[in-house]
C-alpha cells in the first residue's frame, strides 16, 4: 500500500504524535483494567472506576486515529524511505511501521473482546501484544536515531514539518 508523497502532511504528523502521546496512558495507568479483569475472571462483581472508563475511551479513540491515519496513507500517500540506504533497512522499516498499525488495531479489539465478550484468551493475547507494541516500538526509535545521528538524513524531520 505504497502511493507516494512529497513528505507527511501536517494532519499525518499531528495524528502519529496524538497517538504517540494517547499511548502513554494505556501503558502506565492500566492497573485498574488489570486488577477489574482479574476480579471478573475469580467471579466478583466490579463497578467499572474513571480509570477503567479512560483505558476502553483512550483505547477507542486510538482505534479511530489509527483508521484515520490509514485512509490518510492510501489517498494521500507517505515519502519514500530516504536514500541511500540498503535494501534490508528500508524492509525492516516498512515492516514496523505495517506491524505497528497493525498492533495498534489489533490491541483494541482484543481489549475489547476480553473486556465486553469475557474472552479470556483475546486477554491473554491483549497482554502479548502490549509487550510486542513495546519492542516495535523500541525499534521504531532506535531506527530513528540511526537515521538521525549515522545516516545523518534528518530523518525527524518529516515527522516534525510538513512536506
Ligand atoms: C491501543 C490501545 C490499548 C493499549 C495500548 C492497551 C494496553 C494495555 C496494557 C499495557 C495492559 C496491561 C497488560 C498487563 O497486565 O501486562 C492492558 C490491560 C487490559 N486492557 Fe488494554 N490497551 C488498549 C486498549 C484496550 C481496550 C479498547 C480495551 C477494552 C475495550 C482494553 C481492555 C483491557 C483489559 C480487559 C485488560 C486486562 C487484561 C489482562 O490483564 O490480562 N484495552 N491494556
Ligand atoms: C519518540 C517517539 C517517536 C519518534 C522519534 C518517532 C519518529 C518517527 C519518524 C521520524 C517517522 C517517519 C519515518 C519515515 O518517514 O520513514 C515515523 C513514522 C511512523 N511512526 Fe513514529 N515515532 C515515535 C513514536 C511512535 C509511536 C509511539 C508509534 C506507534 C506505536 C509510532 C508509529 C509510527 C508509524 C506507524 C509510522 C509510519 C508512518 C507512515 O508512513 O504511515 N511512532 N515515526
Amino acid at each position: 500500500m505504497h502511493k507516494t508523497s512529497t513528505g507527511y502532511s501536517s494532519s499525518q504528523i499531528w495524528l502519529h504524535w496524538l497517538v504517540a502521546l494517547l499511548l502513554i496512558p494505556q501503558f502506565l495507568l492500566n492497573d485498574a483494567m488489570s486488577h477489574a479483569w482479574r476480579a471478573i475472571q475469580r467471579g466478583n462483581e466490579v463497578t467499572p472506576s474513571i480509570f477503567i472508563q479512560l483505558h476502553v475511551i483512550t483505547g477507542v479513540t486510538i482505534f479511530a486515529l489509527v483508521l484515520w491515519r490509514l485512509v490518510l496513507r492510501l489517498t494521500r500517500g507517505a515519502p519514500l524511505p530516504p536514500e541511500p540506504q540498503a535494501p534490508v533497512l528500508k524492509l525492516v522499516g516498512a515492516l514496523t511501521h505495517g506491524v505497528l498499525y497493525l498492533l495498534l488495531l489489533l490491541l483494541v479489539v482484543s481489549g475489547g473482546m476480553a473486556w465486553f465478550g469475557g474472552v479470556s484468551v483475546s486477554a491473554n493475547a491483549h497482554e502479548v501484544m502490549t509487550t510486542l507494541l513495546l519492542v516495535l516500538f523500541a525499534l521504531h526509535v532506535v531506527g530513528a536515531l540511526y537515521h538521525q545521528f549515522v545516516l545523518k538524513d534528518n530523518l525527524l524531520a518529516r515527522m516534525k514539518r510538513p512536506g
